[in-house]
């Protein structure tokens, strides 16, 4: 279903079923709907024009309907051609009041399985605000972003960069070849934008009061463009809230990781051997759950401290060429590129299970294992691809790469993503609300105050029935802390 500048989704008659997947999402995020309550009334947000690009699934669709209760205006697209749940995004366009022949929700451009034309295409759907009926300009900008790896950050710090030079810049997206087809169908983009409005993006880059990005490879690049004096904007890392990567990246992917080689493979994984690439946040949650399930699991590491962390929780740490005969599961969590590589793909077990939960595809080498001589590649089903050799023996691909857990299943749990998401709403309030006061959040990279972090992390204690004990005003003294919070010094590592 399609209205162009307004929608583009799969189909609005899938509303139906969204919304009660949404309304059975909200009872699961308390933190959510606990900001709901607070500011349903004081409306931080009205006036707030948000561009959202993060996977369009049921739990987002409830942070999105809590940025509309706080009076913001909402694009949506999803940050993932694989991620969309199509009855969602449908149910978020329709809105709680709407039909499908009568939809009054959010503008969202989103489905599942959009070719890389279609993705950027929706990119610039978010960006490109149409004007209101009363409205003198032709179109307004967002004044937020509100980021999942960077994506949308990164097309307006492009276009910029274009429109100043003349020349679209080679690091379209870092890590990727200069002449990948992605780089490609992005400076088409920049192209056709230039021709019809010069100043496009620099209209947009300076309407933005700043972004809040929600993972740890978009967190990244912000650094990088803020160290090489690039960031246009204000950024707050929602990634490094305590809430946010150490729940988030670990329990969340403890639950969606089995969740999507479930529902793609159905093979068992108890006696079996999985590999997982890397144990920052996200390999400690992979690596649990292959436990979990009764396999056997083997870790890799680059960073000793990770290393010796992952040996002292009992895994076998090897590395990958050692093991490729030995494993039935190879999973890359590291947000690193060419970790999997087409040779390595090539010495796997017969029938091994190979696939990514890092942002993006560049984790395993997908273009060197099409171009292996004599190779065939057979959809299973959608997202579930078999590449057979020369010799017979074949491996299992899953989501073609790209991250398996919203490719193959529907991501995380609504509970850990109201943790996530409460710090997204706090993080955009916080920006909106402390325009213009450049002493709190001047164009740079920043962290969440401690004090909200623990706010979010209170929001959920009652759902669970944790009763948390009070700090006494001699014990607050003793440890030179206030009884309120926060608990902790900023360098304590959880
Ligand atoms: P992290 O930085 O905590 O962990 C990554 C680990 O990989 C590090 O310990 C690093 O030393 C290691 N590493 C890097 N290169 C390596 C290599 N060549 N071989 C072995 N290990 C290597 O990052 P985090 O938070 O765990 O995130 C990892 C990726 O997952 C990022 O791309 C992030 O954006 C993404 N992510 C995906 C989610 C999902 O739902 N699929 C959820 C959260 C994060």
């Amino acid at each position: 279903s399609e209205v162009p500048g307004k929608y583009k989704v799969r189909d609005l008659s899938l509303a139906e079923s969204g919304r009660h997947q949404i309304r059975l999402a909200e009872h699961e995020m308390p933190g959510l709907m606990a900001l709901r309550a607070e500011y349903g009334e004081s409306q931080p947000l009205a006036g707030a024009r948000i561009a959202g690009s993060l996977h369009m699934t049921v739990q987002t669709a409830v942070l999105i309907e809590t940025l509309t209760a706080l009076g913001a205006e909402v694009r949506w697209a999803s940050c993932n051609i694989f991620s969309t749940q199509d009855e969602a995004a449908a149910a978020i366009v329709v809105g709680p009041d709407g039909t499908p022949d009568d939809p009054r929700g959010v503008p969202v451009f989103a489905w599942k399985g959009e070719t890389l034309e279609e993705y950027w295409e929706c990119a610039e759907q978010i960006l490109v605000w149409p004007a209101g009926d009363d409205d003198d300009a032709e179109y307004r900008g967002p004044n937020l972003i509100l980021d999942d790896g960077g994506d949308a950050t990164l097309l307006v710090h492009q276009g910029v960069a274009y429109e100043r030079v003349g020349s679209v810049p080679a690091d379209t997206r870092p890590g990727e070849p200069d002449h990948s087809d992605e780089n490609n169908v992005v400076r088409g983009l920049l192209r056709r934008v230039l021709q019809e409005d010069p100043l496009r993006w620099s209209v947009v880059a300076e309407n933005i009061l700043g972004v809040t990005e929600e993972t740890t490879t978009g967190v990244h690049r912000l650094y990088q463009l803020a160290d090489a004096g690039h960031l246009l904007f204000p950024a707050i890392n929602v990634n490094d809230s305590v809430t946010k990567s150490k729940f988030d990246n670990k329990y969340g992917i403890r639950h969606s990781l089995p969740d999507g080689i479930n529902r793609a493979t159905d093979v068992l994984m108890g006696g079996k051997i999985a590999f997982v690439a890397g144990y920052g946040d996200v390999g400690k949650g992979a690596a649990e759950a292959f436990r979990g399930q009764g396999a056997r699991v083997i870790v890799s590491e680059i960073d000793p401290i990770c290393a010796l962390q992952a040996a002292m929780d009992g895994y076998q740490v090897a590395r990958i060429e050692d093991v490729l005969g030995e494993a039935d599961f190879f999973i890359t969590t590291t947000g690193n590129r060419d970790v999997v590589t087409a040779e390595h793909l090539v010495g796997m077990k017969n029938k091994a299970i190979v696939g990514n939960i890092g942002h993006f595809d560049n984790e395993i080498d997908m273009a060197g294992l099409a171009a292996v001589p004599g190779i065939t590649r057979t959809e299973i089903k959608p997202q579930v691809h078999e590449w057979t050799f020369e010799s017979g023996t074949s491996i299992i691909v899953l989501s073609e790469g790209r991250l398996l857990n919203l490719g193959n299943a529907t991501g995380h749990p609504s509970f850990v993503m109201s943790n996530s998401f409460s710090n997204q709403v706090i993080g955009q309030i916080e920006l909106f609300t402390k325009d213009g006061t450049d002493e709190e959040y001047p164009t740079a990279v920043h962290r969440l105050p401690k004090i909200l972090d623990e706010k979010v992390a209170r929001l959920h204690l009652d759902a669970l029935g944790v009763r948390l004990t009070d700090l006494s005003k001699d014990q607050a003294e003793y440890l030179g802390i206030d009884a309120a919070g926060p608990y902790k010094a900023e360098h304590y590592r959880y």
